[in-house]
């Protein structure tokens, strides 16, 4: 593997992640549970303090443990040596979630808001009332062909899929200073109304925070990017950091004068009650040009949509040769040399979450799920400092920061238990914990599982695919 990454590419890809569909679908969600716009903004910017905190204790542990595979590999590594048994155990527990729950909810979250900007403006635009079975339907349509595509793409070719890739980091950029822009100047013309309100109304209760959280963490999501190509990174010990210390806080800054541009050109009420918050501020700003909005949203989501199913064929991979994974997800196609068996895994799931799924509750989940799995990266990282104590640290982080996050990540899981337990939080830990029942016989003890070999014949022959390193 060739080191191709350099810094700007470093900030391009990180911010390129993160910016996706959250800055577009969770504003009202934050916003009303937040309860005032001063809130609301500094939530915001605490959801992107907590990420940069994050991101810069994962340089310690990315730069510790230079490989590639992200929290998988760190799992491994961290208490492997010291426990034979119960490193293996978290690392297999990590990649059976992000396998089954973290990467389709991901795929079903995406695909879901590109249909509800894809589809808002037609329905506004034919009077069409969006709260029926209808519109649930045409959702649910657009969002599985927008699975259907990606899939495609990233079937299809590896090259075709960097370079869609591209285009839709610009296109997602022209939206946001788009909104930016207008904005700061309707802010100029003396709109602010809103933001006087300040912090009046504001939440107090904790588990409602923590609920406010969960939206503006998945705007966050993919500040850890890097830490799955480190070994693709000049100069790593100085790119890794200096790439989070740039594209975390621009992001952080984006986001914010985001939100204070919807609230300057939105009342409270329109925010938190809008179907598509980017569309109505682009009805209410951008008149005949509106669709521009809508347009850059639905390429912005597209891409990062694009970019979570490239990434979703390289877990499965490093798994498999650890045997925690069945053979199969492992192989490449022979011609395309895609991994085309846990892209098809992804979708398939992807496709059986947006059926039941909406935006909110899948987010819910997803924060939830992962947050969990971040404060276990933390104590990874702390109990690194004593097991570990004497290899080459090329960075070393005050230990406070990974305490904060490992702190702020247990609230983040117990919080919203606490104050309204709801049925999405116990699936997710009951399928955790499901991982085990695989565990045990089919990894520890390496029993055979039934039909195993003719299913990997059958996929071999139908998806044309086999065992070769993927890279
Ligand atoms: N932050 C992105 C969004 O707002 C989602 C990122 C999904 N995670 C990932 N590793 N690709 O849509």
């Amino acid at each position: 593997m060739n080191r191709r990454v350099g810094l700007f590419s470093g900030v391009a890809l990180v911010v390129g992640t993160m910016i996706g569909s959250g800055i577009f679908v969770s504003p009202g969600n934050l916003l009303g549970n937040a309860g005032s716009p001063g809130l609301c903004l500094v939530l915001w910017a605490v959801c992107g303090l907590y990420s940069l905190l994050g991101a810069i204790s994962y340089c310690e542990i990315g730069t510790l443990i230079p490989k590639s595979g992200g929290e998988y590999i760190y799992f491994l590594e961290a208490f492997g040596h010291t426990h034979k048994f119960f490193g293996p155990i978290l690392a297999f527990i990590f990649a059976w979630t992000v396998v089954f729950l973290l990467k389709p909810s991901s795929l079903a979250i995406l695909s879901l808001s590109f249909a509800k900007y894809l589809s808002s403006p037609i329905l506004t635009a034919i009077d069409f009332c969006p709260d029926t079975y209808l519109s649930y339907v045409i959702n649910r349509l657009f969002a599985a062909l927008c699975i259907g595509i990606i899939t495609f793409i990233n079937c299809y070719s590896v090259t075709a899929a960097t370079r869609v890739q591209n285009i839709f980091t610009v296109a997602k950029l022209t939206a946001i200073a788009i909104i930016i822009g207008g904005g700061l100047y309707y802010l100029g013309l003396g709109y602010t109304e809103n933001l006087e309100i300040g912090f009046e109304g504001s939440a107090t209760s904790f588990g409602q925070i923590a609920t406010a959280f969960y939206g503006g963490l998945w705007a966050y999501d993919g500040w850890n990017n890097l830490n799955f190509i480190t070994e693709e990174l000049q100069n790593p010990y100085r790119n890794l950091p200096l790439a989070i210390i740039i594209a975390l806080p621009l992001t952080t800054v984006c986001y914010v004068l985001i939100n204070v541009s919807y609230l300057t050109v939105l009342t409270q009420e329109e925010i938190i009650s809008s179907n598509a918050v980017a569309v109505d501020w682009g009805i209410e700003v951008l008149g005949a040009a509106s669709f521009l909005i809508p347009l850059g949203v639905v390429m912005s989501v597209f891409g990062t949509a694009n970019g979570s199913m490239f990434t979703a064929g390289r877990i499965s991979h490093v798994a498999g040769r650890e045997g925690h994974a069945p053979d199969f997800l492992s192989y490449i196609h022979i011609e395309k040399k895609t991994p085309v068996a846990p892209i098809l895994l992804n979708s398939l799931l992807g496709i059986l979450m947006i059926i039941p799924g909406d935006i909110a509750t899948l987010i819910d989940f997803f924060g939830f799920t992962s947050s969990i799995f971040y404060c276990a990266a933390m104590v990874a990282l702390i109990v690194m400092r004593f097991t570990k104590k004497n290899e080459h640290r090329p960075i070393k982080v005050p230990i406070v920061i990974p305490v904060i996050v490992m702190v702020v990540s247990a609230y983040l899981v117990i919080g919203p238990i606490a104050a309204a337990p709801q049925v999405q939080y116990f699936y997710a830990l009951l399928f955790i914990l499901a991982g085990l029942i695989f565990y045990v016989p089919f990894v520890y003890y390496k029993i055979e599982v039934p039909g195993m070999k003719s299913f990997t014949i059958v996929c071999q022959k139908t998806l044309q695919i086999a065992p070769t390193t993927v890279h």
